[in-house]
Formats: structure tokens, sequence, C-alpha cells
């Protein structure tokens, strides 16, 4: 019996079986042996094949027949587990951020900026001039396009003080978003089982990556001016550790910006521990009563690594960042970005690029800024008069969230269940903690859908708050 009729017979009676009315009877097993040239014992294989798919059922003495009602089988996915052991890392579902509500909901837990916050018709006429361009159809460089990079390392070098060398445009690689740069310097330079201090709370897709590159995670408790440096030294010694990540400037999710003396005594620390600090500028483009200044310009020895996406300004569509890293470490970064993705499109990059150098592109930043304003302060008076429950400790000078804390003793899963059935949806701060929450609180976004709607967002979380 070969297995290529029996493969062969049971495509040929599937594909009868699919044609034919439920309760049709199939031809006897003497008449499949001769029209399929097969042995009696490779048909009734076939045919018990089918039955435990649940497609024929046979009534002994009286036939086989297409099953009238077919069942389909639950998917039994069991020996997976088996074959796999426990995952190496705690499952973490994908953060609230991420989710996508609903029109008629009041949304503020989204990660992205809504579309009326983006510069719509650059994108647009940037992504047609890409389709025409001949990114459309060849493989840029590994490291990006050099155009593209050169931008991000002239972005560096145009606030760069006297006396630090500026990065030079080889220094950049190009990230398809900066997500998967953490993945990557985390595996690079930290490796599975080694110790990676990060700020607490801190991004929740830092403490993902980290997870899945088997690092192991030691927070650092930091607040609105970001970590005590001595706290950070402390962690330094005791933990062997060699990289810190942060956000020196509006981090996700609290806001905070570091004063520039917070941040000289971080690199100081940095520094003295031989170590690396990942700097992730997410929000630069997100200043609202000051700018972001890049801690990497202070250093022109190899200490900092810069992360800094466009992903969120120029649109979650064009999804392109770029890492700055000098040494063996920006090579290692780059062999491990070859072995993740090898390059980011082409297409991606020169509509990325073409958008950053229009003259619009600052009009729209400078229009970004007023409206985020706008937003951050609405949003700020509506909790401040509808739910003063919600405490916002520190209004954030950019960024896209506010982090407000809640009443001690605030179960907060139940608060966010209780705001999505009356149409709110806000984001449990836990996600962004790295350990367990050193309280109950929430993010809320003021970049989403709908600013006219905050005050009955508010109004909503306030009575929830109310009857907790
Ligand atoms: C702090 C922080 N870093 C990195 C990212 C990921 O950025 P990208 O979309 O460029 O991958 C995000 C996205 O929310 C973020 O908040």
């Amino acid at each position: 019996m070969s297995n290529d009729s029996t493969l062969r017979i049971t495509a040929q009676l599937r594909e009868w079986i699919a044609g034919a009315a439920p309760g049709a009877r199939l031809p006897s097993t003497r008449s499949l042996v001769a029209e399929h040239q097969a042995s009696p014992v490779t048909v009734q294989k076939v045919l018990r094949a089918l039955t435990a798919q649940g497609l024929i059922e046979s009534r002994p003495g009286v036939g086989t027949f297409v099953r009238a009602v077919r069942t389909a089988r639950p998917a039994d996915y069991g020996w997976q587990t088996a074959a796999l052991g426990s995952p190496q890392a705690p499952l973490r579902p994908v953060s609230t951020a991420m989710r996508s509500a609903p029109n008629d909901v009041i949304a503020f837990h989204s990660g992205y900026p809504d579309r009326e916050l983006l510069p719509e018709r650059l994108v647009r006429a940037a992504l047609a001039r890409a389709a025409r361009s001949d990114a459309a159809l060849s493989p840029p460089p590994a490291a990006g396009l050099p155009e593209l990079q050169s931008w991000f390392a002239h972005e560096l070098r145009a606030s760069t003080p006297v006396g630090v060398t500026p990065p030079a445009t080889s220094d950049v690689i190009v990230l398809p978003g900066s997500q998967s740069g953490l993945s990557s310097v985390f595996r690079a330079l930290v490796g599975s089982g080694q110790p990676l201090l990060v700020e607490s709370p801190t991004y929740w897709g830092a403490i993902l990556a980290a997870a899945q590159a088997g690092v192991r995670v030691v927070p650092v408790p930091s607040g609105p001016e970001g970590p005590d440096p001595e706290e950070l030294a402390r962690a330094f010694d005791e933990t062997g550790a060699r990289l810190f990540y942060a956000q020196p400037n509006y981090a996700n999710p609290t806001g905070a910006q570091w004063s520039a003396n917070v941040g000289a005594q971080v690199l100081d620390v940095v520094r003295r521990h031989g170590a690396f600090l990942v700097e992730d500028d997410w929000a630069h483009d997100f200043g609202i009563t000051t700018d972001a200044t890049p801690l990497a310009v202070h250093d022109d020895s190899g200490h900092v690594v810069y992360l800094r996406s466009l992903t969120k300004s120029v649109s979650p569509g064009i999804r392109v960042a770029a890492m700055i890293a000098r040494g063996p470490a920006r090579d290692r970064i780059l062999a491990a970005r070859g072995a993740e993705s090898m390059y980011v499109s082409g297409v991606l990059q020169a509509a990325a690029f073409d958008v950053v150098t229009q003259p619009g592109w600052q009009t729209h930043l400078r229009g970004l800024r007023h409206q985020l304003q706008a937003r951050r302060d609405l949003l700020v008076s509506s909790l401040r008069e509808y739910a003063p429950l919600a405490h916002v400790e520190h209004v954030p000078r950019g960024g896209l969230n506010l982090w407000a804390r809640l009443p001690d003793g605030t179960d907060v899963g139940q608060l966010v269940r209780d705001c999505e059935a009356e149409g709110v949806i806000v984001a449990a701060g836990d996600e962004w903690f790295p350990a367990e929450p050193a309280g109950p609180y929430i993010r809320l976004n003021y970049a989403g859908p709908n600013p006219g709607a905050f005050q009955e967002g508010a109004r909503i979380l306030g009575r929830v708050l109310e009857r907790r």
C-alpha cells in the first residue's frame, strides 16, 4: 500500500464529498477499489480517516454516507504544549494600548494619536512619490537609506554641544519601528539571563521585549523628575547590570521629563559603571511646553544607544524609526537586525524621509504642539472637575498621556471593566509595571479621537470611582 495512493484517494474523495448532498451514499468499497486501482486495505484506511474527520459515517450492512451534519472536530493542540514545554517568559497579553475600539466609545486607552493629529496630506503625497521612485523596486542597504540615516544623524548633531563629537551617518540603523529595536538591543547587548535595569513604571512593550529576550528585568523607581541617580547606582552595583532602559523625555506612561541635572547625573552613573543607557525618545515630536533634548547629545563615547521613532508623529502606517549607536555595540545590534529582519522596506523609508524634509513638516509640528496642549489641558481640567478621585500628580510637559493615581485600595481591573460597561475605555496602570504596581493607576491618552467627549468621559470615570 503506497502512501501516495492513500493521499491521492483521500483528496479525490474529499472533493467528491464536498460536492455531494448530505446523506449521499458513497460508492461501495468494491467500486472504489476498482475506480482508484487500489487495494481494499488502502480504501478501508482512507474511509476510516474520513470517518474520523467527521466527513462520512458508515452504517453497518447498509453502506457509507456523507454526514448530514458535518461536525467540526474540536481542535486539539495539546500535543504542542507537550512538545514546547512551559513558555520561557510569562505570556503577557498584548497591551490595552493596542486595542481597537468601536467609534461609539470614549477611547482614552490608545497608544497612538488620532488621525486628525497626523500630517495626512504630507503622508499621502510622500507615499505616492515613493511608489514612483526606485525604492519601490530595489532593496535598500541593510542599515537604511543613506539620506534617511543622514537626516537622523543630523537631527542629533544639531543639538550636540561644542566639544562633543556628533554621531556619524554610519552610526544610524534604520528600524521598522523602535519596538523591534528594543528586542534587538536587549538580545545583542544584554543577553538571556542577564540583568536589565528599567524605570518603574515603564513602557509595556519594553517589558514584553525584555521578557521575550529572556533578560532579567530589575525595576528602578522613577518619578516625575526621573530616577534617583543614587538608587540607580545602587541597582548597578547590586545586580552587575550593564544596561539601563529609560525615557528621559515625556516617559510613557508618566509623562516625566528629566531635568538637565538628573540627566547629567544618570549619564555619570552609567559611565562609571561601564554601562549603556538605552534612551527611548519615542515622543520626540510631542513636546508641549518644552522640547525634547536627547541625553544622547552629551555622549560621544558610545554609552548611549539612542532610539528615535517617527511612527506616531509621521504615521503608524509608515512605521520607521532609528537607532543611533557607536562602536562594537552598533555592529552587534546591526548583526542582530540582520537576523531579525535584514532591512526595512525602502518605500517606507523613502516616504518617511520625504515627509520630514518637506517645509510643511515643521508647520505641522507647530500646529500639533497647540493641539496637544489644548487636549491635555481639557482632559486635566475635566478630571479635576468631574473625576477628582483620579488624581493627576504631574501635568506632563509633552507626550500623549496622563498618569492618574486612584484612591488606595481601588480594584483597577474592576474599575476598567465598569468604565467600559459605560462606554469609556481606560488602560489599567498595572501593565506599565515590571513587577508589583506601586499603586492603583490608570493611563489616559489625550491624543485619541473626539476630544469633544473628554468631559463626558471624565464624568463617567468620576461616577464609577464614586460608587466603588
Ligand atoms: C516608549 C515607547 N517606546 C517604543 C514604542 C514603539 O514605537 P514604534 O511604534 O516605533 O515601534 C512605543 C509605542 O507605543 C512607546 O510608547
